[in-house]
């Protein structure tokens, strides 16, 4: 059945002044882009929501190709999340799955699950399959358990272009057309990071991916009279009414703000 507007359930992006944006948040398994240069904080973004929606209850799982589990916890720390108040999974061995699901079974509220580089290597060297493409299997694996098995709701992959250099991705439109698709029919809300050249000339690797996918958010910081700021827009997002004016992004007191001439946005 095809839902009106109305219906659409929303995901906040937990940026204050941005949800109210966008008609409350991002459409429920939708497949956003979270475009950007280095250190413009699209892993921030994303896991402030996993870590929020944790919090909620619910549970999403994190695979981090471009830094350690180890190394995105201590960021989270350092920007002062308390980690203590969430259930945090590290799947560091995909052969204790298993285990770690009922750990996000037995877990009072919703938990954030982590899986990184280290632990997806481990597991090709140790298949027969050879290691080229079977990079998104494994992913696709651990995303389909969770999902079955652990009532995941959503899925962050961080980053696509790590993703690209580990897999062999020799007809990219028609690989990432399947991605899109499997990913949509999961249906986990998702965000799939994308890491922009420093020309930003380009959302993404192969320009495919922001036809394929429901919503772009484009991070960026700019020099305004020798001051660096960081920038937060929509630049689309389906079946929403949403304000793709540039904010500026602000994180303090633990929280991430999206601010217009300094104050936040009239709704
Ligand atoms: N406590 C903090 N408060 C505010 N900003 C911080 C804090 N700690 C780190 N940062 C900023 O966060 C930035 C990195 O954020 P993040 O790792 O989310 O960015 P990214 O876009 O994912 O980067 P990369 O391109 O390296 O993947 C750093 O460049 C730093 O300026
Ligand atoms: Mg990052």
């Amino acid at each position: 059945m095809i839902k009106n507007n109305k219906e659409l359930k929303r995901i906040k992006l937990y940026i204050e002044g941005l949800d109210e944006q966008l008609q409350g948040g991002i459409p429920e398994g939708y497949v956003t882009l979270i475009c950007g240069t280095a250190g413009t904080m699209k892993s921030s973004i994303s896991f402030n929501v996993l870590y929020n929606e944790a919090l909620e209850g619910r549970t999403g799982l994190y695979v981090s190709l471009e830094q350690s589990a180890k190394s995105l916890l201590e960021h989270a720390e350092n920007m002062g999340y308390d980690l203590s108040k969430i259930n945090i999974v590290i799947i560091s061995d995909i052969a204790k799955l298993k285990d770690k699901i009922q750990d996000i079974k037995s877990a009072k509220g919703g938990s954030l699950v982590i899986s990184d580089l280290g632990t997806i290597r481990k597991e090709i060297k140790g298949t027969k399959i050879g290691p080229s493409g079977d990079w998104l299997n494994v992913i696709k694996n651990i995303i389909k358990k969770l999902k079955a098995e652990a009532q995941c709701d959503f899925f962050i992959l961080d980053s696509l272009s790590a993703l690209y250099v580990l897999s062999n991705f020799d007809d990219p439109r028609t690989k990432l057309f399947y991605i899109f698709e499997f990913l949509r029919d999961i249906e986990l809300t998702t965000f799939l990071i994308s890491e922009m050249p420093l020309n930003k000339s380009k959302y993404s690797e192969y320009e495919v991916e922001d036809y394929l996918a429901d919503g772009i958010i484009l991070l960026q910081q700019t020099e305004r009279f020798r001051k660096v700021i960081r920038e937060i827009s929509i630049v689309k997002m389906r079946a929403t009414d949403c304000n793709t004016d540039v904010f500026t992004l602000e994180y303090k007191n633990k929280k991430f703000y999206a601010m217009q001439g300094g104050k936040p946005p009239l709704v």
